[in-house]
């Protein structure tokens, strides 16, 4: 809503993977919204989102929430549920009648069912099951790794747990609050689910629920279970030395039909990143750079509104720019200068217009030059945790050698986190792993270092265990002929 989005336009935006209703139910009590496109006579049309309890629960494999995601972008809010199911089909869009359009009386929009659907007493079988089967929840919860070795589902391996046979739902479970088990550690202090402790990836394998197994990790310090999660070593794609692009669902509009399927396409997510989180242990996140044009106030960045932008942008952003990918148009510093002098000569600015990409801040100096990019805190990257997919333990990090992370270039301190923006001459610019750890970059580096000598630690030592060794003998055999000699003597 700070962007200047009203629940209607929110709708529009992302209706198609909010499962519950939320701002599709909100009535709108501000005035000034009847004026932005007249959104509630619109919404007398379209009707409310409410939430679709088939989306998890209808366990029919013509459950489609493709068709859904149509019925969104044609308004037709209160028919969705309808088209999405197994039997019925909608025709008609709620955004193309006319404001006096009464849904109740008109029949340019109007629900058909498959033939059969009903019996002879008009009852129709819906094939409801409380365990919600995976598929329902992938459809919204789902990822593409855009490794090297290509982008396709079937060139990946699924997570382990899921693989073993356990579905979403035997961990992630609700009553009927649906206030859903998120798995992360210390969200039993919060959540009234006995079963929320043991449901954390530590929770549940020190139990053994459900047949965990127990792990022993012999070898590893136990200072690495206080700073590092079990996701850090266990979840996400193995690291290289440079992030990876991930594609998700939900931040690619579900890969529905008529979505752009490009590895370009924004926006570009990367990971695996290893970072600190609030409670102080590294863990393996997903990453986003803020790209967006903003007003500086006191000190705080607030983004522009949509309209504003849009505006702004078609004006410096010609259309040859657009890329058929999806991917960034190349931004120039000319662009940059050019959008933020039409922003500030827009009045309803009410701080100083800037730019935040690629984790930098662009204002304009007094003479209205670009300034060298800044730091400041609406630049940061955006992280959230990874919790899936795990890899089976023979691929865990640390698995092979200490050096999966110590080691002096390993991804885990030393990987490049790309920067990503569309100023062209930023495109390749990088961050090192350590900055988003809180460890000095030096002493991962020295440490990582010693793990060289280590090694020959041990054969110093085993040499020098060797010459002593040799030394006694030596003496041991000169004593023994001493005494062989005098025994020889004394006779
Ligand atoms: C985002 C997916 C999702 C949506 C949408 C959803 N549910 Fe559920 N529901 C679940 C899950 C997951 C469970 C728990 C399954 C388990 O623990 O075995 C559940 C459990 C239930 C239960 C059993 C609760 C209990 O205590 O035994 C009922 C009843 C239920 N849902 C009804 C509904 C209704 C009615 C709607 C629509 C208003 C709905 N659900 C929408 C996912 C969903
Ligand atoms: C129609 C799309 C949709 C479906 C289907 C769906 N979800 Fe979600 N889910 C969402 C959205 C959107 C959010 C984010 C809301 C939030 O963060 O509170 C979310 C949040 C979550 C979270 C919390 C994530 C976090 O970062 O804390 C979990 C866990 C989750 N869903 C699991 C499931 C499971 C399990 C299923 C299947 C039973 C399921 N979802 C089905 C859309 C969906
Ligand atoms: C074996 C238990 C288990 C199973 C099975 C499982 N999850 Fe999770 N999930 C977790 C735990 C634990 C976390 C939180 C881990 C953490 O970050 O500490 C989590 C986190 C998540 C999150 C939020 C973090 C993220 O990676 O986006 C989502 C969304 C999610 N799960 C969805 C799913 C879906 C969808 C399925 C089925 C395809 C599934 N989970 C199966 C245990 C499980
Ligand atoms: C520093 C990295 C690291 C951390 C942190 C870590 N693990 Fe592991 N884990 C490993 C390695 C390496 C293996 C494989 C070798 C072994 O079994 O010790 C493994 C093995 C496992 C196994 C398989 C054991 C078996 O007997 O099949 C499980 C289960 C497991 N870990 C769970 C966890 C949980 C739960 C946590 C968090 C409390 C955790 N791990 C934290 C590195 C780690
Ligand atoms: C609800 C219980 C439960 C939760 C929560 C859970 N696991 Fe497991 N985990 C299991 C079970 C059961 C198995 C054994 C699967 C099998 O039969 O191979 C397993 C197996 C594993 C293995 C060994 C896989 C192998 O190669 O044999 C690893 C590693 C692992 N889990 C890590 C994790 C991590 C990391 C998390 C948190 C994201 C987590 N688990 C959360 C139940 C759980
Ligand atoms: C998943 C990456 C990873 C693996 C694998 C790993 N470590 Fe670590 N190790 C870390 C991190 C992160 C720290 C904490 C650094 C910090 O917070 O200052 C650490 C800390 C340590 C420390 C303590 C240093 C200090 O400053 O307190 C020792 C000792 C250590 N590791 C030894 C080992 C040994 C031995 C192995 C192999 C058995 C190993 N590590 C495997 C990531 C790893």
């Amino acid at each position: 809503m700070q962007v200047g989005l009203t629940h209607w336009q929110f709708l529009q935006l992302f209706g198609r993977h909010i499962p519950s209703g939320g701002p599709g139910e909100l009535e709108s009590n501000n005035p000034d919204e009847r004026k932005r496109g007249d959104e509630l006579v619109r919404s007398d049309i379209s009707g409310k989102l409410e939430i679709n309890c088939l989306s998890c629960h209808n366990a029919h494999p013509g459950q489609d929430h493709a068709e859904y995601a149509v019925q969104i972008a044609r308004q037709n809010y209160r028919w969705a549920a309808a088209a999405a199911c197994e039997f019925g089909s909608v025709k008609g869009i709620a955004a193309a009648q006319i404001d006096t359009y009464d849904p109740l009386m008109g029949d340019a929009i109007a629900t058909t069912y498959r033939e059969n659907t009903f019996d002879h007493l008009k009852k129709v079988f819906f094939d409801i099951v409380r365990k919600v089967p995976n598929e329902r929840c992938y459809f919204c919860h789902s990822n593409l790794d855009l490794s090297k070795d290509g982008s396709e589902k079937w060139t990946a391996d699924e997570d382990v747990l899921l693989a073993a046979g356990l579905s979403c739902v035997d961990c992630h479970r609700n009553g009927l609050d649906h206030n859903i088990i998120r798995g992360y550690e210390g969200e039993d202090a919060a959540s009234k689910n006995p079963l929320a402790a043991s449901t954390t990836c530590e929770g549940c394998h020190t139990e053994g629920r459900l047949g965990a197994p127990v792990p022993e990790h012999p070898g590893i310090p136990p200072v690495h279970f206080e700073k590092l999660t079990c996701t850090a070593c266990h979840s996400g794609p193995w690291p290289d030395q440079k992030t990876y692009r991930t594609k998700t669902s939900r931040a690619h509009a579900l890969g529905v039909h008529g979505v752009k399927k490009t590895d370009e396409m924004l926006p570009h997510i990367m990971s695996p990143v290893f970072a600190r989180q609030h409670d102080g242990k590294i863990a393996a996140h997903k990453l986003l750079w803020p790209a967006f044009w903003g007003s500086l106030k006191d000190k705080k960045v607030t983004p522009v509104s949509m309209e504003i932008v849009k505006r702004t942008a078609r004006r410096v952003i010609g259309r040859r720019m657009l890329l058929p990918s999806g991917d960034w148009p190349a931004l120039t510093a000319e662009h940059i200068t050019k959008a933020l002098t039409l922003l500030s000569s827009n009045e309803s600015m009410e701080g100083e217009p800037v730019y935040i990409c690629g984790g930098k801040l662009y204002r304009l100096d007094e003479s209205g030059k670009l300034r060298e990019p800044e730091e400041h805190p609406a630049a940061q990257p955006y992280l959230w945790p990874i919790a899936h997919n795990v890899r089976p333990a023979a691929q865990s990090l640390g698995v092979r050698r200490c050096e999966d992370c110590h080691s002096t270039d390993g991804p885990f301190f030393f990987g490049d986190v790309a920067v990503d923006t569309p100023v062209v001459s930023e495109r390749d610019s990088v961050k090192k792993m350590v900055e988003f750890e809180g460890i000095g970059a030096f002493y991962a580096w020295a440490f990582a270092f010693s793990f060289v000598f280590r090694p020959w630690l041990k054969v110093v030592a085993l040499v020098s265990a060797g010459l002593i060794g040799i030394v006694l003998l030596l003496y041991g055999l000169k004593a023994l002929a001493c005494v062989v000699k005098t025994l020889a003597e004394g006779d």
